[in-house]
């Protein structure tokens, strides 16, 4: 039987007092496993990025994927919006729970276009064979950013985002330790957020809005300790947005892999997504991944992905992560909703 963390009290943070009233609710379905495997695993900046980039030089349109395993992972995942691989035995994965739908309302009011829905935000840590070590619900009933996008991992923290479950609207960037999930608020900003990394050499993060359209930048430096400072919800105006020029697919989940010799130093993050063609029955979903230079945007190398779930989801709807084995590019994909697989592919 899971048993929910007897510390839970305790670790429910009221942080920030009215800027961000974060609930860490966690369920500890193995008590005695870390959620964060030992030895603590680098980022791709440190490890294998420039090696990821490299190998991504090799493909193309017709490379063929191999399968090397669909890892079932226990119990509901919601809808799973980003992954990070913490080694060969833990994977941290953001999933969104939505307990209302959201409605369109058919015009724009306040900019958007539809209702806020209701939800629940949660961070679920499985084990290398699927089985769930911990299910951390990291927002409170009522919420309206309720919105997991995806995460990255810089080698301390994961980063993420709460956003509003709707485009034009607003999110939180925040952080969290693997080893105890707890989101601490980074900044409040005044459009949906997707997609986020942290560049650890320059200390910036850059966050994706809904589509992807549009990348903003934040200078940890300079914004830290304002936001520390204010304590209201006050938005943090970014550094710079830049318009993402590519609408081959829209990056759904985004790894940074460092500065890259590859293409002259800028900073390269692994972004897998899909565009939807077409409109009503006519619809059709193209996958894909790509390197992009997460300063401009611009994508030096990309490729389709046709690959499917069983269930026909096209695999790089949401969740991606890369490794490198035995020099060879390995994807870790988790399409489909609820009783997610993880669908592990390499370069044949
Ligand atoms: C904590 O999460 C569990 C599992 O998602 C849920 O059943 C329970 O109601 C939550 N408790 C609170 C206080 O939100
Ligand atoms: C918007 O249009 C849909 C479909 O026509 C309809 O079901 C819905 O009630 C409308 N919403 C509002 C707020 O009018
Ligand atoms: C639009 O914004 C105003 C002012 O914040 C608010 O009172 C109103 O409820 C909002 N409308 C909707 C439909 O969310
Ligand atoms: C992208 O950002 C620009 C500049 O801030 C803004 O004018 C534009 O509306 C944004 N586009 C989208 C789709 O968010
Ligand atoms: C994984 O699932 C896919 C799609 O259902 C299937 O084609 C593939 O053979 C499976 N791979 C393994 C290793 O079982």
């Amino acid at each position: 039987m899971p048993h929910t963390c007897s510390i839970k009290a305790s670790i429910l943070l009221v942080l920030l007092s009215t800027a961000f009233v974060s609930a860490l609710n966690i369920t500890v379905y193995q008590p005695n496993v870390p959620f964060a495997p030992l030895p603590w695993p680098l980022s791709h900046a440190e490890s294998e990025g420039d090696e990821i980039i490299s190998l991504f030089q090799n493909l193309g349109r017709n490379t063929v994927w191999k399968s090397i395993a669909n890892v079932s992972f226990e119990s509901d995942t919601f809808e799973p919006e980003g992954i990070v691989r913490l080694g060969p035995d833990r994977y941290v994965v953001s999933a969104g729970q939505w307990t209302e739908p959201t409605a369109p309302f058919n015009t724009t009011i306040n900019g958007t276009d539809r209702s806020t829905g209701g939800g629940f935000s949660h961070l679920i840590v499985f084990d290398g064979g699927g089985s769930r070590i911990a299910d951390a619900t990291i927002t409170r009933r009522g919420d309206i950013e309720y919105h997991n996008g995806g995460i990255d991992f810089d080698g301390e923290f994961l980063w993420g985002t709460l956003a509003q479950h709707r485009p034009n609207s607003a999110a939180y960037v925040y952080k969290a330790r693997p080893e105890s999930l707890g989101p601490e608020p980074v900044l409040h900003y005044d459009d949906h957020l997707g997609g986020v990394v942290h560049d650890v050499q320059t200390n910036r993060i850059t966050a994706l809005n809904w589509g992807s359209r549009n990348a903003s930048t934040w200078d940890l430096d300079e914004i830290s300790d304002q936001y520390q400072a204010s304590s209201t919800s006050e938005y943090t105006e970014p550094e710079n947005t830049v318009r993402k020029p590519s609408h081959f697919i829209d990056y759904q989940d985004c790894k940074f892999l460092g500065h890259s010799k590859h293409y002259q130093n800028p900073p390269v993050m692994l972004c897998g997504g899909i565009a939807a063609i077409g409109s009503g029955d006519d619809t059709s979903y193209l996958g894909g991944i790509a390197l992009v230079d997460v300063e401009t945007m611009l994508p030096p190398d990309e490729i389709p992905i046709a690959l499917r779930s069983a269930l026909g989801v096209p695999l790089t709807v949401n969740p991606i992560d890369a490794s490198v084995e035995n020099g060879k590019l390995r994807l870790y994909l988790l399409p489909d909703r609820n009783n997610a697989i993880l669908y592990i592919v390499e370069v044949q």
